[in-house]
């Protein structure tokens, strides 16, 4: 078989890269370890910058989340005894959207099948092949069992941390630098009304909680835990007891409901570079993790793939490689500003170190409180930085 781009893995990325270049008049096949099925039910992050909006709706996959989406000004951060509002919009000028990652893959799925274009689903031993030639090719097994060869003249690995792609940089010319952080998330979703109206990052003794939402009747709750927790020893009752405590405060009452959902996520920050090599280029997590705290993983997911849809747009179009050639800088200025970030965030809410590392985090929430410049500083980078080159 042959294309012009062949991608790999279906996550945002690779999805919203297919649909962009389907935009542009340029083939792809999409190649997913996992069915089309597992990649629509599974439970990731659900904040959108507003620039991602803009991104999704311009591409022509924005009517739902215009329609089920949640817009907020902004979030509340909170320690013990204070809340605080942040407002974005008064900050910045930029509101972010509440819209979980699933119903944008369910969207970009469902466009991909609008245009009709090539994509296998549960295939096994994908390979890539002469990524430093003109001809790469990527090989697999489909889901009947039967080898298949794809020859491209660009690959675009959007496998996500645990892909190939990023292997397929030679050793030598790879970097990966990494921090794991001394905890993890206990995430869980419920089928109860927001006991808030924007998003709750709180600081407490016990350690951090957050209170996210998918809708009006879906909530999404976060609570720090141990990196080698177990699920087994948090019983309903414990999550909505420790979620009180947490995210407690005089007056206010946090509404428990059904658990539909839960699991403990790892918590790390992961560079890898460069973004490209020969005719292969990395996209989203494929080349990057963060951290959930600053909710950037698919925002930045999304800005890489803008990038790299002109970038190949130009070169197999015009022949002109320049934004090619500067992909992977590019990129990485907005990846490294994002991991800043989220590490900034994390290192701020979370319980770690001892009470000296307290006290230097319960200023600096004061400080963002009742600064406008770091109230700015927060807001800016939450709200989402501008990606390069475009307006
Ligand atoms: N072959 C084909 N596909 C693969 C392979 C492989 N060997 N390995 C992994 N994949 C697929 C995964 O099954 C997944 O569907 O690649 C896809 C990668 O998707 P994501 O992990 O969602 O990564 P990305 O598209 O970059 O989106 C980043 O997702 O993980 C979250 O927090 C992260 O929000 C961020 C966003
Ligand atoms: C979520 O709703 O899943 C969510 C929201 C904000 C975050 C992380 C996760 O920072």
């Amino acid at each position: 078989m042959r294309t012009r781009v062949a991608i790999i893995g279906a996550g945002p990325a690779g999805l919203f890269l297919a649909q962009l270049l389907d935009a542009a008049g340029i083939e792809s096949v999409l190649v997913e370890r996992r069915s089309a099925e597992y990649v629509k039910s599974r439970i990731r992050a659900g904040i959108l910058e507003s620039a991602s909006v803009r991104l999704l709706r311009e591409a022509g996959v924005g009517d739902r989340i215009a329609r089920d989406g949640i817009e907020h000004r902004g979030i509340h951060l909170q320690w013990p005894g204070e809340r605080r509002h942040l407002d974005f919009v008064d900050l910045t000028g930029k509101s972010v959207w509440v819209y979980g990652q699933t119903e944008v893959t369910k969207d970009l799925m469902a466009a991909r099948e609008r245009a009709g274009q090539a994509a296998f689903y549960e295939v096994s031993d994908v390979e890539l092949h002469d990524v430093e030639s003109d001809s790469p090719a990527v090989t697999f097994t489909d889901a009947e069992g039967r080898a298949q060869r794809i020859d491209a003249e660009i690959i675009a690995g959007c496998d996500g941390s645990h892909g190939p792609s990023r292997h397929s940089v030679p050793r030598q010319h790879r970097r990966t630098l990494e921090r794991t952080y001394p905890f993890a998330w206990l995430g869980i979703r419920a089928d109860v009304a927001p006991s808030t109206d924007e998003l709750i990052y709180a600081w407490h003794p016990d350690g951090f909680a957050l209170h996210s939402m998918r809708s009006p009747t879906v909530s999404r709750f976060y609570l720090q835990v141990r990196p080698d927790e177990d699920l087994a020893d948090w019983s309903d009752d414990r999550i909505w007891d420790a979620l009180s405590t947490r995210l407690g405060l005089d007056g206010w009452t946090l509404h428990p409901g059904p658990i539909t959902e839960r699991s403990v996520l790892p918590m790390r920050s992961v560079v890898t570079s460069p973004m490209r090599h020969g005719r292969l280029f990395l996209a989203g997590d494929a080349a990057h993790t963060v951290p959930p705290t600053g909710a950037k993983g698919l925002n930045l997911a999304i800005a890489d793939v803008a990038l790299l849809s002109r970038a190949i747009a130009e070169w197999l179009g015009a022949g002109d490689t320049r934004l090619a050639d500067a992909y992977s800088d590019t990129a990485l200025r907005r990846v490294w500003r994002c991991t800043h970030f989220s590490w900034w965030m994390t290192t701020m809410l979370h319980r770690h170190g001892d009470e000296f590392d307290a006290g230097l985090q319960l200023t600096q929430l004061q400080r963002v409180a009742q600064s406008s410049a770091a109230a700015t500083e927060l807001a800016e980078n939450y709200s989402g930085i501008p990606i390069e080159g475009l307006p």
